[in-house]
C-alpha cells in the first residue's frame, strides 16, 4: 500500500500570500463593479456602509478563511470534512465551488471586454469621440453576442493556461510590480477626472452622504460588494491559506490585503465619479458608468493613447489575478477530492465555466431570450453569487471559527502557536463569534424583507 503522499505547491514568501491574496482581491470588482453599485444605490451612503463592512466583516471573515486553509491544509471543502469529520460542515464548501463557477462565469464576460477595450486602444478608436458615440459603441457591442463569448472564451483559456502550468507565483511576481503601477496610474486619472469641469458635483455625490438612502437594499449590496470585493465567503482564502508557511502572519495579512483593495476601490470611484458628472453620464448608468466614462475621460487628457492602453493592459492583468483564484478553487476541490489529474481539473473547470459563462455573455445582447425574470441571466447570476451566496458564505465561516472550530485553536493559528503576539486576537474572536454572525444576518434579511 505505497500511498504516496502528495506535496502541495505553497506560498515561497510573506510576500507571496500578500501578493497571491492581493491579486485575487484587487480586480473589476474594484473598478467596475464598485462604482457601479456605488452609483445605483445612492453614492457617499452607500460607500459608508461599504466602508464599515470592509473594517468590522472583511478582517475578520479574511482571517476566519485564512486560519481554517492554513489548520486544514486543504481545499475548501477539504478543509471542513478534515476539521469536522462527519458534519454537515462540508456543505459550506460545496456552496463556495458552486458560487466559484457562477462568479467565474459572468466575471469572465467582462474580463473579456478588457481584451476588446485592449484592442480599441491599440487602434486609437476612441479618440476625438463624443460620449453619444462611445455610448451607443458599446451597445453595439454587446449585440455582437459572439464577439462577446470569443474575448470570454479566450480569457477562460489564458487562465487556464496559467493554473494548467502551475505558474501562478510567476504572475503574482508580475502583479507585485504592476499593482502598485494601476494605482500610480489610477492617482493619475484621478487628479486629470477631479479638475475636470462640474468634478465637484461627482465628489459631493461619492462623500456627502444621505442618510436616508440607506435602505435594506444599499446594505444587502454594500455587504455583497464587500465580500466580492475582498473575494470572501467562497473558498479562495481558505484555499490559499492552505499554501501559507505555518510562520506567516496571518493578521498582517489581512490587513494588507483589505488596505490595498479598499485604497484601489476608492480610488476608482475617485477617477469615475467627478468625470461621470462632468461629462453627463448618469450614476446609475451601471456597466456604462466605467466603460464609456473612461474613454472619454482618456480622450481629455495629454498622452490619452499611451494612459488607455496601459490602464486596459493593467485592469487585465487584474482581472487575470482575480479569474486564477477561483479557478484555482475548483482546481484544488476537483483534484484533490474528486481525484481528477490537475491537468484535467483545469480542463473540466475551464468548461464549465465557458458553458454558463456563454449564457452570461449572450444575456446582454438586445432582445436576448437568456432573462429570467425580465433581468439577464448575467445579473442574476452576479446577484444570487454577490449578494446571497458569499454573505451566506461568509457567515457559516464565521459560526464555523466562532462556535466548532474553537478559541483556543484560532488563538493558536492566528499567533503561530504561541510565537507571534498579536493584542487583536481577542478582540478578532469577539468580533467572530458575536458580532459578525449577528451583523451579517441582521443585514442579509433586512435585505430579502426590503
Ligand atoms: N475580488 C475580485 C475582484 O474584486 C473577484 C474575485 C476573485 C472574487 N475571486 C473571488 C469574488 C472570490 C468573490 C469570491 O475583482
Amino acid at each position: 500500500m505505497a500511498e504516496e503522499k502528495k506535496k502541495r505547491d505553497g506560498f515561497g514568501s510573506k510576500i507571496g500570500i500578500i501578493a497571491a491574496a492581493a491579486g485575487s482581491a484587487i480586480g473589476l470588482g474594484n473598478i467596475y463593479r464598485f462604482p457601479c453599485e456605488v452609483g445605483n444605490n445612492g453614492g457617499a451612503a452607500f460607500l459608508l456602509v461599504y466602508l464599515l463592512v470592509v473594517i468590522f466583516l472583511g478582517i475578520p471573515v479574511m482571517l476566519s478563511e485564512l486560519v481554517i486553509g492554513r489548520c486544514s491544509q486543504s481545499n475548501s471543502v477539504g478543509a471542513f470534512k478534515k476539521l469536522a469529520p462527519k458534519t454537515a460542515w462540508p456543505i459550506v464548501g460545496y456552496m463556495g465551488v458552486l458560487c466559484g463557477f457562477l462568479i467565474f462565469a459572468f466575471y469572465s464576460t467582462v474580463s473579456g471586454w478588457t481584451l476588446e477595450y485592449i484592442v480599441k486602444s491599440v487602434t486609437n478608436s476612441f479618440q476625438g469621440k463624443d460620449l453619444a458615440t462611445i455610448e451607443q459603441e458599446f451597445t453595439a457591442f454587446h449585440d455582437m453576442g459572439w464577439r462577446n463569448v470569443m474575448w470570454q472564451g479566450i480569457f477562460i483559456f489564458l487562465t487556464g493556461f496559467v493554473v494548467f502550468k502551475g505558474v501562478q507565483n510567476g504572475i503574482e511576481k508580475y502583479a507585485k510590480i504592476l499593482m502598485p503601477l494601476l494605482l500610480v496610474i489610477l492617482i493619475v486619472l484621478g487628479v486629470r477626472s477631479m479638475t475636470l469641469p462640474g468634478a465637484k458635483e461627482g465628489l459631493t455625490f461619492l462623500f456627502k452622504p444621505d442618510f436616508s438612502k440607506i435602505t435594506g437594499k444599499v446594505l444587502i449590496s454594500a455587504l455583497g460588494q464587500g465580500f466580492f470585493s475582498l473575494s470572501l465567503g467562497m473558498g479562495v482564502l481558505i484555499t490559499y491559506g492552505s499554501y501559507v508557511k505555518k510562520s506567516d502572519n496571518l493578521t498582517s495579512t489581512a490587513f494588507s490585503v483589505v488596505l490595498a483593495d479598499t485604497m484601489i476601490a476608492l480610488l476608482a470611484g475617485l477617477v469615475i465619479f467627478p468625470a461621470a458628472f462632468s461629462f453627463g453620464v448618469k450614476p446609475e448608468a451601471g456597466m456604462g458608468l466605467v466603460f464609456n466614462t473612461l474613454p472619454m475621460l482618456f480622450n481629455q487628457m495629454a498622452g490619452g493613447y499611451w494612459f488607455c492602453l496601459i490602464f486596459f493592459v493593467l485592469l487585465a492583468i487584474a482581472a487575470l489575478t482575480s479569474t486564477i483564484s477561483l479557478l484555482e478553487v475548483l482546481v484544488a476541490y476537483l483534484s484533490e477530492e474528486l481525484h481528477l489529474k490537475r491537468q484535467w481539473a483545469t480542463v473540466v473547470a475551464c468548461l464549465g465555466t465557458m458553458f454558463l459563462g456563454t449564457f452570461a455573455s449572450l444575456s446582454l445582447m438586445s432582445g436576448t431570450p437568456f432573462t429570467i425574470g425580465g433581468r439577464p441571466v448575467f445579473d442574476l447570476m452576479d446577484f444570487v453569487s454577490s449578494n446571497v451566496l458569499l454573505p451566506v458564505g461568509g457567515l457559516l465561516i464565521v459560526i464555523f471559527v466562532g462556535w466548532k472550530f474553537g478559541k483556543q485553536k484560532f488563538f493558536d493559528e492566528v499567533t503561530n502557536e504561541g510565537t507571534l503576539k498579536s493584542a487583536l486576537v481577542k478582540i478578532f474572536f469577539f468580533i467572530i463569534k458575536y458580532l459578525a454572525p449577528l451583523a451579517i444576518a441582521v443585514v442579509f434579511i433586512s435585505g430579502l424583507i426590503k
